[in-house]
């Protein structure tokens, strides 16, 4: 297999990408037979490319470096300078291919990494296209990752995965959102559909509400040329979020075959009630950080980020009150909040399981019991807690809430998978389930565009602020409080 990365010399390769195939290889995992080729504008040697690599691991590497099995895997790295404009743009890296997979006894079968800006994915497949680099599907095998974002709306969307459908048919195509490959995203299927106690539980007979959190420390950092483009919207929700409500709420798929996991997230996301209008008032909070502390020091307020613009109405935070109008889950709603330079990363799925009826325990209404709850940690601290009453040891009849709680680390140990070295992998076995197929990456969308709509009428109208360091805005308070609920802290 050969694996080829445009933007090869970038930020993903050096921070995920490397480091996860790096990782893959030190468990033996990868084919015995590889080479792994950065592309990328800014000429390097493979030598500069492999100590470029070598730097991305040392410091991203869940592992560290171990001397015997960074030698192997540095002597399948190459680098070759293209660029995606010109008739025969991709001609060198043709040639160097062939020399590499004749000299590495490899067959031509390949995986290309679009690790790219999104308004090179067209170009970029075009010229693949044209270099015959895609064969025929009963061919060699030739398959695509795609990495976000797919356009910032459903049109734009819709004219990447027109140009990538020219090219590749839809089952080579391999379209990333990260957090499906995160190992709790994947253990929401295994613990909803291999226990017997959870999914009688989940529908709207016992579920009063779901909440989905995901926190973020950091603050843009260095990447507002995109962000200000994007917004948190477009960041989190139309992807990583709507994904992770997918896997909760879906059906029991009737096999673990990709696309029938993928019909029934699908299904999901044609059930939410679509947010319209003034419902997007009503029903959406979007905010801004200003300045502010994190851990004690003092953080500045977005618009003051370099390259930000001072004027700028891009959210960074956002909280949404969700339905999904299916048999399961009529009148359930779902609570989504994400933000950056809330104060920690944390992302958390919660499911709070209806009150016991008021009388015994919960006789007295002014000291109501807590509800069950079951949480499950995305990250950190990955694992799931079930927080269920009991009777304080004692002769008197006092409940206290605790907790039955599992955690990844102190049971299996070692640090879990990265996301991208499960992806790459599953991309190796063709395996396409963690992957988002066109039809939903579109559904999404068109679920996004009415509150994206909404907004670009109203302005600056309606964004709420936050100081950096706090749990966003108190309008974002008031979304779950007004229903008699509140957020529950990660
Ligand atoms: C990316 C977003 O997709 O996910 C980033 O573009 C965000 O803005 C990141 O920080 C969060 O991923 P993780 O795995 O760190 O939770």
């Amino acid at each position: 297999m050969t694996i080829v990365i445009f933007g090869g010399g970038g930020d993903l390769a050096r921070r995920k990408l490397l480091p996860a195939l790096y990782n893959l290889h030190v468990d033996g995992v990868l084919p015995p037979r590889i080479a792994i080729v950065g592309v990328g504008r800014k000429p390097m040697s493979d030598d500069d490319y492999r100590a470029f690599a070598k730097a991305g691991v040392e410091k991203f590497s869940r592992r560290p470096i171990e001397a015997h099995a960074w030698e192997a895997f540095a002597a399948a790295l190459f680098f070759v300078a293209a660029e995606v404009d010109g008739e025969q743009a991709l001609a060198p890296l043709g040639a160097r291919l062939d020399i590499v997979e004749h000299e590495r006894g490899l067959n031509g079968d390949r995986i290309y990494y679009l690790a790219i800006p999104p308004t090179l994915f067209a170009p970029t497949v075009q010229q693949l296209a044209r270099s015959r680099f895609v064969p025929p599907p009963e061919g060699r095998i030739a398959r695509v990752i795609v990495e976000k974002p797919i356009g910032r709306d459903l049109q734009s969307a819709r004219v990447i995965n027109d140009a990538i459908a020219e090219v590749f048919q839809e089952p080579q195509v391999y379209r990333i959102d990260h957090y499906l490959g995160k190992e709790t995203v994947q253990n929401i299927l295994v613990m909803r559909f291999a226990n017997s106690i959870f999914e009688p539980l989940f529908n709207q007979k016992y579920v009063d509400h779901v909440q989905i959190t995901v926190a973020e420390e950091e603050g843009v950092g260095t990447r507002a040329g995109y962000y200000e483009q994007a917004g948190a919207l477009r960041d989190m929700v139309q992807n990583h979020i709507l994904q992770l409500l997918a896997m909760v709420a879906m059906e029991p798929p009737h096999s673990l075959d990709a696309d029938v996991i993928r019909d029934e997230r699908l299904e999901v996301l044609k059930s939410l009630r679509p947010i319209e209008g003034e419902a997007v008032d009503a029903n959406v909070v979007r905010a801004q950080y200003g300045p502010g502390f994190i851990l004690g020091k003092a953080a500045p307020g977005y618009t003051e980020e370099s390259g930000v613009a001072p004027a700028s109405t891009t959210e960074t935070y956002v909280a949404l009150r969700v339905c999904i109008d299916n048999w399961r889950w009529a009148g359930v709603p779902f609570f989504l909040r994400t933000g950056k330079r809330l104060p920690k990363r944390a992302s958390e799925i919660s499911v709070h399981l209806k009150e016991v009826p008021p009388i015994l325990f919960n006789a007295d209404r002014s000291a109501r019991l807590d509800p069950t709850i079951l949480s499950i940690r995305i990250q950190p601290d990955e694992g799931f807690s079930l927080g269920i009453n009991s009777k304080v040891p004692g002769p008197h009849v006092q409940i206290y809430p605790v907790k039955m709680d599992f955690h990844y680390g102190s049971t299996f140990g070692g640090s879990s998978p990265e996301a991208y070295e499960r992806l790459l992998l599953d991309v190796i076995a063709g395996d396409a389930t963690l992957f988002m197929r066109r039809d939903a990456v579109e559904a999404a969308w068109q679920w996004v565009m009415p509150i994206l709509d909404r907004w670009a009428e109203r302005g600056r109208d309606g964004l709420a602020a936050y100081p950096a360091g706090e749990w966003g805005p108190s309008e974002g308070e008031a979304l779950i409080e007004s229903t008699g609920r509140r957020w529950m802290a990660p």
